[in-house]
């Protein structure tokens, strides 16, 4: 920079050194401005957006992907399970996204189902996606808890979707595609995704499946509902490795399902692993199942 400055001072005086002072000023004045206005502002900040543009991992892309509704604090939408709502301040936050984890059989259809059919009663719309089970077997299933799920769809309020592996991948491709249409159109206020590790296995290696749960997680979070999606685990929660090691952090609920052999008997449980702003008891209740679906006990779960 000095170097440069005084080859143009020496060239300056030489050009003006027959003229007068005020040329000389005006030439020092000129290499001033060429050389602040080429490097300052321009090229400083295009790199900036450049940097900040490029997704480098799932999460940024995530941050990238639509921001869609905030979750309300205040209203709550009932579980339909009876002495759950009294345990999480009234049912889950308006909105959020709830994970229902548990072993095979331990009741995360029937708890998907009850909390739908509460909306139902209330008149509401929900939907009830699967990518395994057939409809008849469901409602025929569903009919023993009194939950007349065909009367429902009759009415236009309950909407079965059983998606193939395909469907649901050009699903998200398309960041909801005809299921974004039916959610608005319908206006959903409640949805179950039962279940998304079936979902998870769609997808070949991990970070596809972490992809895969995270679009989904950011096509729901779009939506204007309450959203419960059930994972199966082996009932171990140690081994973590099914696809809410990917949800986990991202749901704003997670609830756990517990069906424990102790002696020659299996016990329910449920434990509130996780509920976003709501303060919870840090114990395991035991729960039945009978012929009107799911009630949490008050006795904690001997365990
Ligand atoms: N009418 C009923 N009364 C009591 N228990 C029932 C009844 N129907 C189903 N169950 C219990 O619920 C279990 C199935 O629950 P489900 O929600 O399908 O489990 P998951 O979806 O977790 O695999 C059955 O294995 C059975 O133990
Ligand atoms: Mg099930």
């Amino acid at each position: 920079m000095p170097k440069a400055k005084k080859k143009v001072k020496r060239k300056v005086t030489k050009q003006t050194s027959s003229s007068k002072k005020p040329a000389k000023k005006k030439v020092k004045r000129k290499v001033t401005k060429q050389t602040s206005s080429s490097k300052k502002p321009v090229e400083h900040i295009k790199e900036k957006i450049v940097q900040s543009k490029k997704p480098r991992t799932i999460f940024d892309l995530k941050k990238k992907l639509p921001k869609g509704k905030r979750i309300s604090s205040k209203s709550r939408t009932t579980s339909g399970i009876y002495g759950l709502d009294s345990l999480i301040k009234g049912g889950f936050k308006q909105g959020s996204i709830n994970l229902v984890e548990g072993g095979p059989g331990s009741g995360k259809t029937i708890f998907a189902t009850q909390f739908l059919y509460e909306g139902l009663k209330n008149k509401e719309h929900v939907a009830y996606i699967t990518f395994e089970v057939m409809k008849e077997k469901f409602f025929e299933n569903m009919l023993q808890f009194g939950w007349d799920l065909e009367k429902y769809e009759k009415q236009g309020l309950f909407t079965f979707l059983s998606y193939s592996p395909e469907q649901i991948k050009r699903i998200l491709l398309e960041g909801g595609g005809t299921l974004d249409t039916l959610v608005h159109q319908k206006n959903i206020k409640r949805i179950v995704i039962d279940s998304v590790t079936s979902f998870a296995l769609l997808y070949a290696n991990e970070l596809a499946k972490k992809e895969a749960a995270l679009t989904l997680f950011n096509v729901i979070n779009s939506w204007e509902c309450t959203a419960l999606l059930t994972a199966q685990d082996e009932g171990n929660r140690d081994r973590k490795e099914i696809v809410s090691t990917a949800l986990d952090f991202e749901v704003d609920g997670i609830l756990l399902l517990y069906h424990m052999r102790k002696g020659n008997q299996r016990k329910r449980g449920i434990e509130i692993l996780k509920m976003r702003g709501t303060e919870t008891p840090d114990k395991i209740f035991g729960i039945t199942i009978s012929k009107t679906g799911i009630t949490v006990r008050k006795k904690t779960m001997n365990l």
